[in-house]
């Protein structure tokens, strides 16, 4: 039996990795705007840094990592996310002691055990920005505009932004204990799975799609803020409005990760089955702190590419396709078709999309190949026109054909782009 790609993969083929150049290209074009520079690392990390930045008890750290002994019997595993990367990153390099704040940005793929279904993989692409060094809710403002506006500006519709407070440490505390008061005549009802979040992470318990029906009534963190958390959360909904983004107060909204302080948000979108968070991030004071640094605060967020595509095809946006060829290049005759590899160097140098034969066909299913990639112009040439320095050229589009110098001929098909 012939081996297949592993469960919860996909294969990005020409036709489809169009889209994905499209889409990775308004990212950087968004970034470049709002100044934030690439950063990469590596796919994999020590297990340690999620255990430490994602947190023990979330499920992507629980059940989730792919982890493994490597041959030193280090523990690795592909990172789940991007944010703890960068964060160590951002620690091992000093970036910390550089004047400005640091804006950066990645794109590329993470990896999550998680139950395939639409929207849902095991190895799958984010587009994710970082920014460290302050504390200031204008840049909570930036950094939910900014994914807003590459959403907007890929033609994406109908996107809500909601948003709410998770607060400090301090506060969450507090927060946890109202939390499992709420639930202390519930708790043996709950599920497995909620019974176990009950003592380790209950505000989790809000996010049980299962037990939803417990949760009806529970106390919201956004009735429990201390006052400077409930004013960072205010200031950055000023700035959201300031700037025109339209969001939902969601004070029930709970991140699936532990490094949150402060705002947390989701872009939400209709059109992949069951899920329809498309992206989502938040700020993370005490990260940079955990992971071993000077502590920095930081905001950022990851938006799913693979949802994005899902959504755009949905709504039926316009993606573009493969560009079509300028000009398909066809040799009769033993001198002429020797010609022809020069020629397509000199084309292909020009900056023209060129193509030739390599299965030694005839010129009649040459010419249909021409047409299966799209060709704006087929150029012919015998060994009579090669003797003359000439070549017949064919618009595709038109039908008319016309004799060139050959030595013009690039820039004959350049001029008429
Ligand atoms: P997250 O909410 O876990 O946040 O993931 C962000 C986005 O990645 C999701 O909204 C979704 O679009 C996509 N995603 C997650 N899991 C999968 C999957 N199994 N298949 C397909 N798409 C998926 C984070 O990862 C944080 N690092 C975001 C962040 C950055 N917060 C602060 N900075």
């Amino acid at each position: 039996m012939s081996i297949q790609k592993p469960v919860g993969t996909q294969d990005l083929l020409p036709g489809a990795v169009e889209k994905w150049q499209y889409l990775e290209g308004k990212a950087r074009e968004l970034c470049r705007r709002f100044n934030y520079r690439e950063i990469r690392t590596p796919v994999f990390e020590l297990t340690e840094l999620f255990q430490r930045g994602v947190g023990e008890t979330t499920d992507i750290v629980e059940k989730e990592m792919y982890t493994f002994q490597d041959r030193g019997d280090r523990s690795l595993s592909l990172r789940p996310e991007g944010t703890a990367g960068v964060v160590r990153s951002y620690v091992e390099n000093k970036l910390y002691g550089e004047p400005d704040i640091s804006k950066l940005y990645y794109i590329g793929p993470m990896f999550r055990y998680e139950r395939p279904q639409a929207g849902r993989y095991r190895q799958f692409h984010q587009f994710g920005v970082e920014a460290f060094g302050s504390e200031d809710p204008a840049l909570d403002a930036e950094v939910i505009a900014l994914g807003y506006t590459f959403y907007r500006e890929i033609g994406l519709k109908d996107v809500t932004v909601e948003i709410n407070s998770v607060g400090t440490p301090a506060v969450r505390a507090k927060y946890r204990e109202h939390i499992q008061r709420f639930f202390a005549p519930v708790k043996d009802k709950l599920c497995k799975d909620c019974q176990s979040r009950y003592d380790r992470n209950p505000m989790r318990l809000l996010d049980c799609k299962i037990d939803q029906a417990y949760g009806e009534g529970a106390p919201t963190i956004l009735e429990h803020l201390d006052e400077e958390c409930a004013g960072h959360f205010e200031a950055v909904q000023a700035h959201l409005k300031a700037m025109g983004i339209p969001f939902r107060i969601n004070p029930r909204l709970v991140r699936g990760l532990d490094y949150y302080t402060h705002t947390a948000f989701e872009y939400k979108a209709a059109g992949i089955g069951a899920i329809d968070t498309i992206g989502g991030g938040g700020r993370y004071n005490g990260l940079v702190g955990q992971i071993g640094g000077n502590d920095r605060p930081g905001v950022g967020l990851g938006l799913g590419l693979e949802r994005i595509l899902l959504v755009l095809e949905a709504q039926g946006v316009d993606m573009p396709a493969e560009p079509p060829l300028d000009v398909y290049v066809i040799g009769l005759g033993e001198a002429a078709e020797r010609e022809t590899v020069k020629l397509l160097q000199t084309l292909r140098l020009r900056g023209l999309k060129a193509e030739r034969d390599y299965l030694g066909r005839k010129i009649k299913a040459q010419m249909k190949s021409a047409d299966r990639l799209n060709a704006r112009y087929v150029a012919i040439l015998g060994d009579d026109e090669l003797a003359r320095g000439e070549i017949a050229v064919k618009s595709m589009a038109t039908g008319e054909q016309e004799t060139l110098p050959l030595a013009g001929l690039a820039e004959a098909i350049a001029a008429k782009k």
